[in-house]
């Protein structure tokens, strides 16, 4: 399927990111930073009551950290060099979150050093190290939710902690001399069904309720993750029906009194301001009688495009050729066999598609940059600009 340009872009922005892409060498990623203010202006105005942390794993362009300091945001950061990025654009750190589970204890101690007081955890040997790498911090626990099912790139399994534990973390935490400060998980990201907040708030609650009942600690603190959605080619509801549904379920579970709540959106935000541009290299098939062809184009798996892994998540593709359409494989540049990007989930091109077209991915905003490869195949990484 080729998409239109006016199903994710408004004609203003669309031509702007165009006109400044096609000036530039393929591949790159082009961001806008319209496009990102209206998406956070989007989030504040359905999540009036909750904090923005944005997670800055999904695009670090120091423009946005700068746009997010100046609207008084806080900033979820998973490494030393991510905190880095932070602190150079002259935010403090009172507002960044080391919201990694898995950290080295001089690590930790550099968040600290830094000034940054607030710690997620999910195991005893951590929350070790943050008491004694940075004393008197405040720690929220993850805990494991559902939704690895519905979620387009799950993040299950490797993070959080089962009820019990969280309990057993936050008591320790409290012995530890640290502050037992809430509870976080993430339903996993691009996750399409808005009930599985429903049910990881539901976990929350029951840890708030015991902790106060049987051993009198008062959690403040709830981190409802990421998760929110972006435009991709299956369609989600929008942000506005997240936003209610989650209002709604908190006050079934908390009632009028919400504790402070934290967002940590990173996808949601920024995957629909960028835009990648590729060139087609080559278009070949692989018999005489083939009934599809194989469209190699100069960005890949290893280019920007993993979470193309599994065909998780299915970006719009945009051509400027009109007519005939046709079934292709999509695949990379590089001499890496797993370099294929759509072979199961058929796009489909136009027949007279050539090498040197151009091939314009929408939604990539978010997780191309960072994930893009520093040298394989001797192919730099990602280009990117922000307009
Ligand atoms: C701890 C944490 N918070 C937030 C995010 C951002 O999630 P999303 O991009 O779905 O908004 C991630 C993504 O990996 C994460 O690991």
């Amino acid at each position: 399927m080729v998409v239109q340009p006016e199903d994710y872009y408004d004609a203003e922005s669309f031509a702007r990111l165009k006109e400044f892409a096609d000036k530039q060498e393929t591949p790159c990623l082009v961001v806008d930073k319209s496009i990102f203010e209206r998406q956070l202006d989007d989030l504040i105005s359905s999540f009036p009551y909750a904090k923005t942390y944005y997670a800055i794993k999904a695009n670090p362009m120091p423009e946005l950290l700068g746009i997010l300091r100046d609207r008084g945001c806080c900033f979820d950061v998973a490494s030393r060099y991510e905190l880095d990025k932070v602190l150079a654009q002259g935010v403090t750190g009172d507002r960044v979150s080391y919201g990694n589970t898995i950290k080295k204890a001089r690590d930790i101690r550099y968040f600290y050093e830094k000034g940054v007081n607030l710690f997620a955890t999910d195991s005893e040997a951590d929350l070790r190290n943050i008491a004694k790498a940075a004393p008197g911090s405040r720690v929220f626990v993850r805990i494991l939710t559902e939704g690895s099912q519905t979620a387009d790139w799950p993040l299950s399994r490797k993070f959080g902690c089962q009820t019990d534990m969280a309990m057993d973390l936050c008591l320790l935490a409290r012995d530890l001399g640290l502050v037992p400060y809430g509870i976080s998980f993430h339903v996993g990201s691009q996750q399409r069904d808005i009930g599985a907040w429903d049910s990881a708030i539901a976990k929350v609650k029951v840890i708030f309720e015991r902790l106060k009942e049987e051993d009198g600690v008062v959690l403040k603190m709830i981190n409802l993750g990421g998760g929110f959605p972006a435009n991709y080619i299956s369609r989600t509801n929008d942000l506005k029906t997240y936003a209610e549904e989650i209002t709604r379920f908190l006050h079934e579970d908390f009632g009028d009194e919400l504790p402070e709540i934290i967002l940590e959106p990173g996808r949601s935000l920024v995957a629909n301001a960028g835009i990648l541009v590729s060139e087609v290299v080559l278009v070949s098939r692989k018999d005489r009688y083939g009934l599809h062809r194989w469209v190699y184009t100069d960005v890949g798996k290893f280019g920007g495009l993993i979470e193309t892994m599994d065909e998780s998540i299915k970006y719009p593709l945009f051509v400027e050729k009109k007519g005939e359409l046709e079934e292709v494989v999509l695949a990379g540049p590089t001499c890496d066999s797993a370099d294929i990007l759509y072979e199961d989930y058929k796009y489909e091109l136009p027949l007279n598609l050539a090498s040197g077209d151009r091939l314009y991915w929408f939604s990539t905003g978010a997780y191309t940059t960072t994930y893009s490869a520093v040298e394989f195949n001797g192919f730099p990484p990602l280009a990117s600009f922000c307009i």
